[in-house]
């Protein structure tokens, strides 16, 4: 079994963490990462990465959100690793959100709900979220499909608010052809770090 290492995100506030941690990368022994583009920028500042296989249950994880509501719920999927970021959490002991307080929400769904999905679910997952009135759109990339770090599609879900998160994700994961949906409610923080105009505010839930 390796040493202790943390788990780490991805997105554009991981990456300000990934450079920070470059300055202190000797006291760390390690890290999981939930991308292919976090796994590069962390070999880059020499932090060695492990295979989440490799490691038992780690003490945190840290990752930012593309929304976060006053309990710690959390959509995430923005940056399309939303699958790989769930197992990593629900690897960890305590999720650290890192974020700007413009993430923050009353209720989440404002920001377009993304949800990892087997390509050839894609239309039929489309009409069951319009049947609960949101509308489903494949993502794109250079006008194809994007294709995620597991090979599979990306639908984003606008118009529904998602007043109940924990029934809302169970729901939503038992779906035939989805393989995560990005709202974190089993997985929620344990604690954000938010960015404000009068500095960080540190909110436990
Ligand atoms: C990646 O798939 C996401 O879950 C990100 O953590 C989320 O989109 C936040 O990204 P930014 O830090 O770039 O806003």
């Amino acid at each position: 079994m390796a040493p202790a290492v943390d788990l780490v995100g991805t997105g554009s506030t991981v990456n300000k963490f990934i450079e920070a941690l470059a300055t202190m990368k000797d006291e760390v022994p390690g890290a999981v990462s939930s991308s292919v583009a976090s796994t590069e920028r962390l070999k880059a500042i020499g932090v060695r990465v492990f295979d989440a296989n490799e490691v038992g249950e780690l003490a945190v994880y840290i990752d930012g959100a593309d929304e976060i509501d006053g309990r710690g719920h959390m959509v995430k999927g923005g940056g399309a690793a939303l699958t790989r970021e769930k197992i990593v959490a629900a690897q960890s002991r305590r999720f650290v959100c890192i974020a700007d307080d413009s993430k923050r929400v009353e209720a989440l769904g404002r920001f377009p709900i993304p949800v990892e999905v087997i390509p050839m679910a894609t239309q039929r997952l489309v009409r069951q979220f319009a049947l609960q009135g949101g509308t489903a759109k494949v993502r794109l990339k250079d006008g194809q499909p994007l294709v995620t770090d597991n090979g599979q599609h990306i639908l984003d879900v606008t118009g529904l608010q998602v007043r109940d998160p924990l029934a809302f994700e169970s729901d939503v994961n038992q779906w035939p052809g989805v393989v995560t949906v990005g709202v974190f409610a089993h997985q929620k923080a344990a604690v954000c770090l938010l960015a404000t105009a009068g500095g960080v505010q540190v909110i436990e839930y």
